[in-house]
């Protein structure tokens, strides 16, 4: 059965040592069973974060990003390999902010996709659309294409390292939460998509997480839905108080 999971995205925020302070707050937390939680830490903090969350509550780092290549000249940037050797493995992909500031297209974001499964790590991969897209009533399709042009080309056993993250740019950072019947919607959909892919079995086991202004007074509402298997938070995972609210908002035990 499919996991749930409380994923926090810390962005470009936090000095290193409110990084460490609340990393600290949140290794003490009492995770609810089947639960997993997973913070996006910003690169140079990676190692030191690993650290004080430790193995003991199932609470883990990933990196927010990496580079397609497994090594050589290019300048700034951070390999699967480079992670893996500080004991990061999990790794979010095709965020919309790097969507659209740093132009990834879903043919590079296949690439990094393949190049983080090769090296073992598990994937959050985003998907989501804005709202011009969806006021046009093409919002299906377009996430549909998204999950389609870097995910449809991998193997079944691929798919036990995927999670994918819906987030619809309307709702990241605005306030404005998708509602739990929107969401639902959306997730139904993408899940259909995974089993007519990869059959029902893989489709049954992914979580599908949604993204964009969940907070701790949405949370129980949004994870009370059949398809939706916990959330990728961005501004409430930066409060220990809050994250842990949302960690806690859990009520489908799925293990
Ligand atoms: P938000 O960000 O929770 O601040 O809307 C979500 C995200 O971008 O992952």
């Amino acid at each position: 059965m499919r996991k749930n999971i409380a994923a926090g995205n810390w962005k470009m925020n936090l000095s290193y040592s409110d990084a460490k302070a609340l990393a600290t707050d949140l290794s003490k937390v009492d995770v609810p069973a089947g639960t997993d939680v997973i913070l996006g830490v910003p690169h140079p903090y990676l190692a030191q974060i690993n650290e004080i969350v430790g193995t003991a509550n199932s609470v883990s780092v990933a990196a927010q990003n990496c580079h397609e290549k497994e090594k050589g000249a290019y300048t700034g940037e951070v390999s699967t390999g480079m992670l893996d050797s500080i004991g990061v493995k999990t790794v979010i992909l095709g965020h919309s902010e790097r969507r659209e500031y740093q132009k990834e297209s879903d043919a590079l974001l296949s690439e990094k996709v393949k190049v983080a499964l090769a090296a073992g790590f598990r994937v959050i991969f985003c998907c989501g659309e804005t709202l011009t897209t969806r006021e046009a009533a093409a919002h299906f399709d377009y996430v549909g294409g998204q999950i389609k042009n870097s995910l449809f080309d991998l193997k079944n056993e691929d798919w036990k390292n995927i999670v994918i993250a819906y987030e619809p740019i309307w709702a990241i950072g605005t306030g404005v939460t998708a509602s739990p019947e929107q969401a639902q919607e959306m997730h139904a959909h993408i899940r259909k998509l995974i089993s007519d892919g990869f059959g029902t079995e893989i489709a049954e086991a992914t979580s599908i997480l949604y993204g964009g202004s969940v907070k701790p007074a949405n949370a129980k509402e949004l994870f009370a839905k059949k398809d939706i298997d916990g959330g990728l938070v961005g501004g409430a995972s930066l409060k220990a108080a809050d994250f842990e609210q949302i960690i806690k908002s859990f009520q489908l035990a799925r293990k």
